[in-house]
């Protein structure tokens, strides 16, 4: 049986960095369902679909296809067979990705991909809706945030070094609204499973998180 592990919690609170590394640390594959949401989001994008428009949104799933491949351990993922990893990090896939993904035929489209990727191999998987949604059963299950103030502070952090100028403030407001959105949505909102072990990352280094999990995935493994 494969051993799965778990890791949702907000943008922001370093979730992939640290899931990269822990699946690498432990030998596992590495799951970015972030990015699968965002292929769905390009895709819609291609296509002008009005999400707003039942039959035009179904008929545009109908169409899209997501799978996902590595290249030299890393995940790539494909929009009805083209390599689309490079494309899904702008500002508007992630508001597309942010949008469609509220809606259940969008995420429905997802559910057995993510699935059956875990049924077969000894995955880390990191998204919204992991622990308590997609993998219940998990072994490990992971609910990792950061205040409001250490998730802003880094996003300012990134931006300024991209030579992007930007408010703390206006990115502290930002990220409050999403969280909301993401914790209020009806489906699938973000929240910790029951089983979930918190890990705060406000005052831990990236590796202290990792060592944290990796240790916690030894003592069930
Ligand atoms: O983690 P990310 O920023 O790459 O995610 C992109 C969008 O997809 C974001 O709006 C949250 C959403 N998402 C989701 O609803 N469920 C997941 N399992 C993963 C991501």
């Amino acid at each position: 049986m494969s051993f799965n592990i778990a890791i949702d919690g907000p943008a922001g609170a370093g979730k992939s960095t640290i899931a990269k590394r822990a699946a690498k640390e432990l030998s596992f594959i590495y799951v970015d369902t972030g990015a699968m949401y965002r292929s769905i989001a390009l895709g819609l994008l291609r296509r002008q679909t009005d999400i707003s428009d039942e039959t035009a949104l179904l008929h545009a799933l109908e169409e899209i296809e997501v799978s996902i491949g590595y290249e030299d351990g890393e995940q790539q993922v494909y929009l009805n067979g083209e390599n689309v990893s490079g494309l899904i990090r702008t500002e508007e896939v992630s508001a597309m990705a942010s949008r469609s993904s509220a809606i259940p035929q969008v995420r429905h489209k997802l559910t057995d991909l993510q699935r059956n990727l875990a049924a077969k191999e000894n995955v880390l998987m990191d998204g919204r809706d992991i622990g308590t949604m997609i993998l219940p059963d998990a072994q490990l299950k992971i609910y990792l945030t950061a205040s409001v103030q250490t998730r802003a502070r880094r996003r300012f952090l990134e931006q300024t070094e991209k030579g992007m100028s930007c408010s703390l403030e206006e990115i502290e407001k930002d990220i409050e609204e999403r969280d909301y959105r993401d914790m209020h949505r009806e489906t699938a909102p973000l929240c910790q499973a029951e089983d979930a072990v918190l890990v705060d990352s406000s005052e831990m280094t990236i590796q202290d998180v990792v060592d944290r999990i990796t240790a916690l995935a030894r003592e069930r493994m």
